[in-house]
């Protein structure tokens, strides 16, 4: 989608990190944007920030909260006009082994992670596919395809952003409304900060007392600039690109997990290529497709 002057883009967990620096691109190039964040601090001072950046529209919403988000996308709409572009993007980060997470832990990072981008699918598809445009961005993680120890719930959960995202790609494929999943790498923000966001019902965990140890270590501080990966994305949303990796340093440990996959099937003992298994189609030809085009770009 062409992201000409005037486009409007709506950005949950807008006010901080990524966000705001998906915010920042997309207003240098002279678009309209809705701030959406659970935390009023941080909305505070990206208003001061953006004052005169151009049109900008602050809402606080927590992204679990469904008829929060209807009431977010119609005060946005009303505010700025119809939106465009959709930055599924709030995520919060308790990092912990699976054998140290508990239910808590896992509730509350599955709920914004992964139900916060449900609930921005749920709430802007309609209006998208009544207008017949649109695009979604739905924020992942290189963790995402490079998993490793010590992420559990927060590499599953961007593990189900990624399948979201594609899902909705085959869905909507040709139908005027792009999707891209953002295969993030480390990026300077406050996601460290993390335990001040836990609500009281998912307290109380081993691993909520380490975030409030290490609160305020500047983990990512090293990251590249978030305004820097903002305007990647508004590259990538421009060229209807699916996948969007920030950091070309995981290339190729991505590669490698790729083929460990690839081991599951045993041997390649060749042969002409089914076309159904069971009446299952046996691939789809959207990736190849993806792959065409960008051998051609
Ligand atoms: N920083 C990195 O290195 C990195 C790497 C991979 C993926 N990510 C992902 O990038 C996205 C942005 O994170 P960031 O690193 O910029 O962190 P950040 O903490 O700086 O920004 C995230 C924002 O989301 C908001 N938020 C948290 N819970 C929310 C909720 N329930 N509803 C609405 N807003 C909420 C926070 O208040 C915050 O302003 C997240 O999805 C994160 O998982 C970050």
């Amino acid at each position: 989608m062409k992201l000409s002057p005037g486009k409007i883009a709506f950005i949950t967990g807008g006010a901080s990190g990524l966000g705001l620096g998906m915010a920042k691109a997309f207003l240098e190039r002279g678009m309209g944007v809705a701030v959406a964040d659970v935390m009023p601090d941080h909305l505070e001072a990206a208003r001061s920030e953006l004052a005169d950046a151009g049109p900008c529209h602050f809402i606080r919403l927590d992204v679990t909260d469904r008829e929060g988000f209807a009431r977010a996308a119609d005060e946005a709409e009303e505010a700025l006009g119809p939106v465009s572009v959709l930055c599924n993007n709030a995520g919060v980060g308790a990092l912990g082994a699976t054998q140290d997470s508990d239910y808590r832990d896992w509730d509350w990072v599955m709920s914004v992670n992964f139900g916060g981008a449900l609930n921005g699918v749920q709430t802007f598809l309609p209006r998208m596919r009544q207008r017949g445009a649109g695009h979604i961005v739905n924020t992942a993680s290189i963790g995402a395809v490079l998993p490793g120890p010590g992420g559990a719930a927060y590499l599953t959960s961007k593990a189900a952003v990624l399948g979201l995202s594609e899902t909705l790609y085959c869905d909507l494929h040709g139908q005027g409304i792009g999707v891209t999943a953002i295969l993030l790498g480390p990026t300077a923000s406050n996601i460290h900060k993390v335990s001040k966001h836990r609500p009281d019902a998912f307290s109380g965990t081993a691993l909520a007392a380490r975030e409030v140890e290490s609160g305020d270590a500047p983990l990512l501080m090293a990251g590249m600039e978030p305004v820097e990966a903002g305007r990647k994305v508004l590259d990538a949303v421009e060229a209807d690109q699916l996948y969007l990796f920030t950091h070309r340093e995981f290339r190729h440990g991505v590669q490698q997990r790729l083929d460990a996959i690839m081991t599951g099937f045993g041997p390649d003992e060749g042969g002409p290529p089914a076309t159904t298994c069971y009446g299952f189609p046996t691939f789809n030809p959207v990736f190849g497709e993806i792959v065409e085009a960008s051998r051609k770009s």
